[in-house]
């Protein structure tokens, strides 16, 4: 296969992926309405609609609704049990039927102080049990005005994901995600998302292989929306989004889900 047809054929087998991440929001009545219309939107074998959910939630709306919306977690401790108050450890997200975990988010990051070290066991951990790791990472707007942001990007990477082998690839997502476009209505053009999941995608084919980098489904994430959403998931390798606040209505995540249809 030539390059350019084999760009294309990897394109619509890589899953185009429409994921909120709800963070600390939503009454429990609004989550499990919102959630009731999003399991009625008709999915294609290719695209997966997935709520990143406050994990108190989980558990009800994976009974009720997870056969036809996926539902995952936000964050999970690396430990399976112990002395760990207020935690909520992966094992037992597994053992409520959680598929899906997210990692490293900036807030997380910024917020909760977890470090590339802490995120790599994490990462390990997620992958142990069979979880589909979303890793987010993305530069600072210091380090993208200082033209730092490849390599910043490129460190989260070779420090908290590249030590896993490539196999365990394929349960991997990466979002990518500016830190100063998250919650600020500021979006990265399309083309310097573009840019940056090429460079991703070339990251992986450096660490593992044109096979594995061509398979892993790459998310963009940081105020996306209904109007943004059509011309950032036109881009070759933009998979699909990484929503915040947009994510907490049903007409505009279900809008941007709806772009990844014409994209
Ligand atoms: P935002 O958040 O869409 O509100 O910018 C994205 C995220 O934090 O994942």
């Amino acid at each position: 296969m030539g390059l350019v047809k084999q760009k294309h054929f990897y394109n619509r087998m890589r899953k185009k992926i429409t994921a909120g991440n709800w963070k600390m929001n939503l009454s429990y009545s609004e989550a499990t309405n919102l959630v009731k219309e999003l399991a009625q939107v008709k999915q294609e074998d290719n695209e997966e609609i997935i709520v990143f959910a406050p994990s108190i939630y989980l558990k009800t709306l994976i009974d009720q609704y997870g056969k036809t919306c996926t539902i995952g977690a936000q964050n999970g401790h690396q430990e399976d049990s112990g002395a760990f108050t207020g935690e909520v450890s992966m094992f037992q997200l597994k053992e409520i039927g959680v598929t899906r975990v997210l990692i490293g988010h900036s807030e997380r990051r910024a917020i909760f102080k977890e470090s590339n070290d802490l995120l790599k066991k994490k990462v390990t951990k997620a992958l142990e049990l069979g979880l589909t790791v979303f890793f987010c990472c993305g530069e600072q707007l210091e380090q993208r005005e200082s033209n730092n942001h490849f390599d910043a990007v490129a460190q989260q990477l070779e420090e908290s994901l590249f030590h896993i082998d490539a196999t365990r690839m394929s349960q991997v997502v990466i979002a990518y995600e500016p830190v100063w476009a998250i919650g600020t209505g500021k979006t990265a053009s399309a083309q310097q998302a573009e840019e940056m999941h090429h460079y991703i995608r070339e990251q992986l084919t450096r660490q593992y292989s044109n096979e594995v980098a061509q398979n892993v489904p790459l998310l963009y994430g940081g105020s996306c929306n209904p109007t943004n959403a059509p011309e950032l998931f036109a881009q070759p390798n933009i998979d699909g989004g990484l929503i915040g606040g947009a994510s907490l209505s049903s007409i505009d995540f279900i809008a941007i889900s709806e772009a990844q249809k014409i994209s």
